[in-house]
Formats: structure tokens, sequence, C-alpha cells
């Protein structure tokens, strides 16, 4: 019998090798054969180490499982949870980028193409450079990296530049805390990142490709580098991709572990072996990125996003999701939340439906008193926001970003005040020191917020300016967007620092 043990980080550090260990040494003192795979998570966090079993009854999953409830998996007599496409969880989900993730081991390039892996390349390769962006743009892929912006503008951009070399960056730091789309994707379908990246060589004109990868990510980074070997061997990276006469490759460099190198430009003097420090923009990095040269900076989801848009076509991406958020949004449900994990679903749902329906409410079983969306520069939203669609334009009008899509849920034990002081600490922690409103700023925030805290209330509309500075002067987002949190919070909760509604102003 084939037994699927995740590899995945989260498995792993939930016991997923013990349980494989275990699976071995019990197989082979009780004399059954097993072949193990260890493929990537299918992203429900809560049941893992989830393990499938595939024989002739078909295949079907166990877990949360723990190395003791290996001989009743081995002997039949454990529960099963039924196949995974039946659990309320996955099945709502509309599984495009993360298709494969979890069902296929991820280093097997046969079973990649054998689940639509190639698809899209091979349609590329038969279109024109101009075309293959083209298709890009009408299937309105927004960057999954944050910031939302259009990626087939940003790859006609380097398109149109003329330059005798060009490079494709993926950012793959995900620095946003209670974010792991990224890594998820990475350990468990490395292939679709290649793919994606193959394709925007084509497309602009670039025959290299990095992806910076951060070193907190050691089984991404194994996986990625065995990936791109075996891509190699197949001509799926090299000289000659697919028998075209087309070249382009791929490294995979390792990231020192700076958040502020997520920031594009940041990353890029990194990548050149600079310290990570924001460059001022204009020039793009589009125009002038890596070495100078036109560069296509995209996130790991949007990269794997591109295969299957070519594989079923634009219109069919776009038929997904609402207004200007089109296709899939892939949701990580962090924090306090009974049902964590991965959750991949066409734009337009309500945050409500996400964290109460979906996510099951607090792990605690408290209310929900805040949910911060976006990583750490993002809003804390309210309950009374749960009608907000998740789309990019429906959380600017709510006052809040979507950033990278991670969801990180606070029940009614959280002090806001707390979280704000906090939010301001990690932004002068991770400032990259080249511009005033951040470097100064966020150190003088955090002494700012613990003075409202202590009872100055004097301190509030300084804390208020202090903002509008940050937000408005800042060459960053991280400098930019940190006043998100610390006012969603002050704003929302006033009373956790201490002060009455009337005493705030914004
Ligand atoms: C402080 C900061 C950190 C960032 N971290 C990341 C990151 O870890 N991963 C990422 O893809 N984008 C990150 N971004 C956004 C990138 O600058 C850039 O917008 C993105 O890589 C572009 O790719 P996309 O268009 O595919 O989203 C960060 C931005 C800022 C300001
Ligand atoms: S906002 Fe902060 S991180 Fe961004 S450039 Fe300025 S100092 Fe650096």
């Amino acid at each position: 019998m084939k037994i699927y043990v995740p590899l995945d980080s989260a498995a792993v550090a939930l016991g997923a090798d013990d349980v494989a260990a275990a699976i071995t040494s019990y197989a082979a003192k009780a004399g059954i054969s097993v072949e193990i795979v260890r493929n990537g998570s299918r992203g429900m966090v809560w049941l893992e180490p989830l393990v499938e079993i595939e024989d002739a009854q078909g295949r079907r999953a166990f877990g949360p499982l723990s190395p003791a409830d290996v001989p009743a998996l081995l002997e039949g007599t454990l529960k099963s949870l039924g196949r995974v496409e039946d659990i309320a969880f996955f099945a709502r989900q509309t599984r495009l980028t993360f298709a494969r993730c979890g069902l296929i081991d991820p280093l097997d390039l046969t079973s990649y193409a054998a689940h639509g892996g190639l698809g899209g390349l091979k349609r590329a390769l038969s279109m024109t450079a101009q075309q293959t962006v083209e298709e890009v743009t009408a299937s309105g892929l927004r960057g999954r990296g944050g910031a939302g912006f259009p990626t087939g503008l940003k790859w006609e951009t380097v398109r149109s530049a003329q330059a005798s070399q060009k490079y494709i960056v993926c950012n793959a730091d995900e620095g946003d805390s209670g974010t792991f789309a990224d890594r998820m994707l990475m350990e468990g379908d490395p292939f679709s990142l290649i793919e994606g990246m193959v394709i925007a060589g084509l497309a602009v004109g670039a025959t290299r490709g990095y992806v910076y990868l951060r070193s907190e990510y050691p089984v991404a980074i194994r996986v990625m580098r065995a990936a791109v070997d075996i891509a190699r061997e197949n001509a799926l990276l090299g000289e000659d991709i697919l028998g075209t006469g087309t070249a382009f490759d791929v490294d995979i460099r390792v990231g020192a572990g700076a958040y502020v190198c997520g920031e594009e430009t940041a990353l890029l003097n990194s990548l050149e072996g600079k310290r990570g420090t924001v460059r001022a923009k204009p020039p793009l990095p589009a125009l002038h990125g890596f070495m100078g040269q036109p560069t296509v900076v995209n996130n790991v989801i949007s990269l794997a996003t591109i295969p299957v848009i070519f594989e079923h076509g634009a219109a069919h991406y776009a038929a997904f999701g609402i207004g200007r958020s089109k296709g899939t949004v892939t949701l990580q449900l962090a924090g306090n939340v009974k049902y964590g994990g991965l959750f991949e679903a066409g734009f337009g749902m309500t945050l409500g439906d996400v964290v109460t329906d979906i996510g099951g409410g607090t792990a605690t079983g408290k209310p929900v008193k805040a949910v911060q969306v976006g990583g750490p520069l993002g809003a804390f939203m309210r309950p009374d926001k749960f009608e907000t669609p998740i789309g990019y334009e429906e959380f600017d009008n709510a006052g809040g970003l979507i950033g990278h899509a991670g969801l990180t849920v606070f029940d009614d034990s959280a002090d806001m005040g707390a979280l704000a002081q906090f939010a301001m600490e990690f932004c002068a922690i991770e400032s990259c020191g080249k511009c005033t409103p951040c470097r100064i700023g966020s150190t003088r925030g955090v002494e700012t917020i613990a003075r409202i805290r202590n009872g100055d209330h004097a301190a509030i509309p300084l804390l208020e300016d202090l903002c509008d500075t940050m937000r408005d002067g800042s060459l960053c987002a991280l400098g930019g967007f940190t006043p998100y949190p610390v006012l969603s919070a002050l704003n929302g909760w006033p009373q956790d620092f201490g002060v009455t509604t009337a005493e705030v102003t914004q």
C-alpha cells in the first residue's frame, strides 16, 4: 500500500517525521509492504500530521496521527476521516494554484505532468511573447505578495524594455506573520513555481531567474533545490526548454532573515550581495532591477498561479472573484483559530464567513475580538467589519488591506494596546534605517504608545500626528503601513489604551 506522510514543515513540527519512522519500523516488523510518499500538506493544519493510505479501497485520510496510532493504521482498525476531498474545509475550496499540493509527490515530475502540470507551459510555448503577456493581463491576476499590482502590466513593462539581459526574481521571503502559503506551495508543488517562472521568462525575454528564499524555510530550500535539479535533467530548465531551443534557468538564493528584504528593492540589493536597504523608486525594478537590468519581481503565489492560467485559459481564471479582484485568493488562517490552515477560494467571501464559518471561530472557544489581515502591517478588523468581502478595493474601503492574505485571529483576552505597541516595535526593529519617518518615528512611536498606555492622554494627538508623518513620508510600506495596525487598534479598542472614544480624534 502507498502511504502519504507530509514533509511539510507544519506537519513535521507536529510530528510527521516520527509518524513516518513509526510506519517504516512497524511495517518491517509486521511484514507489511508499504511505500511511503512524503507529500506536501493538504492545508488543514489542525489535522496534521494528516496521513493518507492509498490501496484497493481508494485514498483515505487519517489524522491528526501520532506514532502510537501506527499499529491500528497499518492493521486497518483506525477510524478514517474519509477522502480529503470530502472534508468540509477542503470541499468548499476552489483549488487552482494549490490543485496538486498534497496530492502528488512534490518531486515526481511524471506525476506533476499527469495532474495537469506543463500543460500551461506547452501552451505558452506556442504563443508569442506579446500574446503571453496579454493572456496574463486578461486573467486579471494581481500580485499576491501584498501590493496587488496587476501582473500583466508589470510583465509588459519588462517585455517592452530594451536590454541584453532581463531577469525573473521570485520573492519567496514570506516574512508576514501568520502567512505560510509560499512555503506550503514550494514544499508541496515546487514544479508549478518553476513552470510559472519559465513562462514569465518566455513572456518578457528573460533567460535567468532567481528564487530569493528565506533561510528559516529549510524544507522549502531542500525541496526547491531538488526540484530545480530534476527540472534541469528533464529540460524544463536549461538551454533547450522542452526541445524548443529556448533558454531559461533558475538559481535558489537564501536570504539571511530581515523582514525588509521581502520589499522588492531591498531584496534586489540583498540578491546582489549588498546590505538589504530599500532603493528609492523610480527607477522601477521592472526597468532597473537586478544588476540594473529589467526585472520581474513576483511573489511565489503570483508565479505559481501562472501555469493554471495558461492551462485553463485567462477567461476561466478571471471568472472567479469579484470586481477587480479576479481569480482565487490563498487565505491563510492562523492565530487563535479553531481550524487553521490554507483555504483557496474565489475572492468575494466575507471576512466573517472565513473566520467564523471556515475557521470555526477561536480555538479557545471565546468570542473573536480582532482579526489582523495582511501580516504585521495590516489593520486589526473588528467583528463589525465581518461583512467586508475579501477583495482588494473592498478591504481598502473598510480601512484594511489584504496583503499576502494572512489572517491572524485574536479572542477577547487580547490586549489591543499591547498589540499596537508590538506593531510599532516590530517596525523599529525591522526598519532598514533609510528614511527618517520610519527609522526615528517608529522608536518615538513605541515610546508614545507606552505613554498613552501609562495614562498620559495628551500623547494621543502626538501618536496620530506621528502616524500621519510615517504614512505620508516613509519611503516604503514598512514605515508607511505600520499606522494601519496602530491606529486601527487605537480607534477600534480605545478602552485597551485606557482612553475613551471621544479622546481619539481620527
Ligand atoms: C516591508 C515589506 C516586506 C515585503 N515582504 C514581502 C514578502 O515577503 N514577499 C512578497 O512576495 N512580497 C513582499 N513585499 C512586497 C514586495 O515589495 C513586492 O510588492 C512583491 O514582491 C511583488 O510581487 P507581486 O506583484 O507578485 O506581489 C513586501 C513589501 C514590503 C514593503
Ligand atoms: S520605511 Fe523604513 S524600511 Fe522602508 S525605506 Fe524607510 S526606513 Fe527603510
